[in-house]
């Protein structure tokens, strides 16, 4: 079934895939992480051009390991776009359409929300959204599940608290999407107000949609809150199975009035060594990456601490998922 094909597909959002084919990706990134070599040279010939136009360190290097890991080569623009012609005043699509004469697929990230689809638009070759400004992440929502899968085993019945700047962090948006097509997953969304999902979101208007049809009422339940260790916030995070860490998306702050906020909420929800301590023992720790001071180094240890593990897993998603894009290979089937 064409459907069942990512061949050529762009994936500028986590809407763009179904279970199904998530389930046979996963399925991919799991031979590939046990036996590296397996899909060796199946990119061999293909090129992938990484458009950066806002700081990443994990999000290129794992699309350029994974094309790597796979034979393919790497077209990288990830330096800073000032040593490309955008600085010269270039459009967006002008060099998208660019690189699409060189490359196979493309991966962008842009401070602009909508910019992958802009990109899609004109492109004659598929792109990869690796975050829109604060719009969507949609290739970290599926390592994210991945790692979910392989720390406690299913992609089912779980509860997830997420943490910190729910607002503005893109890898959140697109996890939440992805998770309400999973039965019985409770999604909890700590932070406070001036970081919550804005109601008239996108991602605000799909919670408050899955709420409404749930009948216990569990799907994108809010705690506002500064402090892990207060209210609520405590017994949900003693319930959680994965705990969802995110850092307060500084660059969002764009203004002087909006970095005064910043500065007032910059150390909101921060995890502690005692926090911890309440959470489950089998429960995980997630957090898309980079930290600034949200999780404190001692944590890293403890077993439950699976953020590392999330970054490789990303190189194994992403090599799975490209050689779905580049060549067709059927997923879900
Ligand atoms: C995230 C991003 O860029 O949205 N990082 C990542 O891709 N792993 C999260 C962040 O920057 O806070």
């Amino acid at each position: 079934m064409a459907d069942q094909n990512l061949l050529g597909k762009h994936f500028t959002t986590i809407d763009a895939i179904t279970p199904r084919q998530i389930d046979a990706l996963f399925k991919r990134a799991d031979h590939l992480r046990e036996n590296p070599v397996a899909l060796g040279g199946s990119l061999t010939g293909k090129s992938l051009a990484c458009l950066f136009f806002e700081p990443s360190t994990r999000t290129s290097s794992s699309f350029i390991a994974a094309m790597h890991l796979l034979g393919g080569t790497v077209i990288p623009i990830t330096q800073g776009v000032q040593f490309s012609s955008v600085s010269k005043g270039e459009t967006l699509e002008d060099t998208i359409v660019t690189l699409g004469q060189y490359a196979d697929a493309i991966v962008l990230r842009h401070p602009e929300v909508g910019s992958a689809n802009r990109a899609a638009a004109v492109s004659p070759v598929p792109v990869i959204n690796a975050g829109d400004g604060p719009g969507e992440h949609p290739t970290q929502a599926l390592l994210d599940l991945y790692t979910i899968k392989s720390e406690i085993g299913r992609t089912d019945n779980f509860h997830i608290a997420f943490v910190g700047d729910l607002r503005f962090g893109r890898t959140v948006h697109s996890l939440i999407h992805l998770l309400l097509s999973y039965p019985n997953v409770r999604i909890s969304l700590i932070s406070p107000q001036r970081l919550s999902i804005e109601k008239d979101s996108y991602t605000g208007q799909r919670l408050l949609a899955a709420t409404q049809e749930d009948e216990e009422n569990r799907i994108g339940e809010h705690f506002v809150t500064k402090r892990l260790d207060e209210g609520l916030a405590r017994f949900v995070l003693a319930d959680a199975d994965i705990l969802y860490v995110t850092r307060v998306q500084k660059e969002r702050f764009t203004t002087p009035d909006a970095l005064l906020t910043y500065n007032e909420i910059k150390d909101s929800c921060l995890l502690t060594p005692e926090v911890v301590a309440q959470m489950k023992p089998s429960a995980r720790i997630l957090h898309p990456l980079p930290r600034v001071n949200e999780i404190p180094t001692s944590i890293d240890t403890d077993p439950r601490a699976a953020y590392f593990r999330q970054v490789r897993n990303g190189m194994f998603v992403r090599a799975a998922l490209l050689d779905a894009i580049i060549n067709g290979i059927k997923v879900g089937s």
